[in-house]
């Protein structure tokens, strides 16, 4: 069974967390003299002369009308990568407990392991960019903590099998991660739904892709409250600033902005599917559910520098296991991606 106390570490269920100063008094004040501010303001039209608020109330307040899903099952992070490091520190003893990944992934769970020393399990995806269950289930042992799952996948842009992943979130004792970036690109239902069922799921979601913030920093985590109030307890206690909140707040109530742009997204990656299928150095166009495609080519290092050399940078994924040969493409807007054909055209 699943039990948040088995597997939290020691010292942050100890843990004593940062009191802010504006954590320390209830009810109303108007002369704020606690917190080594500069009480005139700041040298700018906005004044950013006060501490954000640590818990991000408004911004979450709007997410939950948003996503359905009451503000204190909500994390907000400084991108998800901010997530991502904190469900590390969060559950993870350096040196003693491991996580499982399935390759080809999102780069970031690698590294963010890598930072904290937690040994990696790495399960490859089967050819058709599935989970491989039965490895993943040999490879599981009691210091396994975490199993991340990126759905749709970056770099192969497919969705993982939702029954496999509900198969893991009954039998795995330890914290599923579902990453959830592109879910606005995809024909596949969100996982948020599921955190009534499942005690030991995170979904992590981005204002950084549909969006379109990947400036202002903002990653979102939703999961059981213990599992929230354990990630709260560990962040930094001013992670999201006063300048995004605001901005992301604003961005929150032009949905219908970013519907439109995720519609045109998904007409432009089909256009560019058939462009680049009429050449013959492309082999194979994987199927996405995502704002990018990944393109089997026979020469993926030669059409990336020649790209390179016109001013388009795309990402050579042909090193990683499984995508060899393959480029990862961003869709762009109809004329970078008509750019991008009439260049590739000219590759010999
Ligand atoms: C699968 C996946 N997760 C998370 C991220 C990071 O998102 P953020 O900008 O919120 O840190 C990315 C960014 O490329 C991604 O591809």
């Amino acid at each position: 069974m699943f039990s948040i106390n088995k597997i939290l570490r020691e010292n942050i269920k100890n843990l004593t967390p940062y009191s802010s100063a504006r954590d320390e008094y209830q009810g109303e004040a108007s002369v704020f003299l606690d917190a080594n501010e500069n009480a005139f303001g700041s040298p700018l039209e906005q004044q950013y002369n006060r501490y954000p608020d640590p818990l991000q109330y408004h911004v979450k307040k709007r997410l939950s009308e948003i996503k359905g899903v009451p503000p204190r099952n909500i994390f907000l992070g400084n991108g998800s990568d901010e997530a991502i490091d904190i469900l590390f520190r969060s559950f993870c003893n350096p040196g003693v407990d491991n996580v499982i990944l399935v390759p080809p992934t999102y780069g970031m769970y690698q590294v963010s392991a890598n930072i904290n020393d937690i040994a990696v399990k790495n399960v490859p995806l089967t050819e058709d960019f599935q989970l491989n269950l039965e490895g993943i289930a040999e490879a599981i042992d009691d210091n396994t903590k975490l199993i991340f799952i990126c759905s749709p996948n970056n770099p192969t842009g497919n969705s993982i099998d939702r029954t496999d992943v509900e198969t893991l979130l009954a039998n795995f004792n330890g914290i599923v991660v579902v990453d959830e970036a592109y879910i606005n690109f995809s024909r596949q239902k969100t996982f948020i739904q599921e955190l009534t069922e499942y005690a030991n799921l995170v979904v992590l979601q981005t204002l950084s892709k549909a969006w379109g913030l990947a400036g202002l920093r903002i990653g979102m985590a939703f999961a059981s409250e213990e599992i929230i109030e354990i990630m709260n307890k560990v962040k930094p206690p001013y992670n999201i600033n006063e300048a995004s909140q605001q901005l992301a707040l604003q961005a929150l109530n032009n949905i219908e902005q970013v519907n439109s742009w995720i519609k045109e997204t998904l007409i432009q990656r089909d256009k560019l599917v058939l462009g680049l299928k009429e050449f013959d150095f492309v082999v194979d166009i994987y199927p996405s559910d995502a704002n990018f495609i990944l393109v089997k080519t026979t020469d993926a290092n030669g059409i990336y520098d020649h790209l390179v050399n016109q001013g388009i940078i795309v990402r050579n994924r042909s090193k990683v296991e499984l995508c060899e040969g393959c480029l990862r493409i961003t869709v762009g807007t109809p004329k970078e991606n008509n750019i991008l054909l009439q260049t590739i055209q000219n590759f010999k």
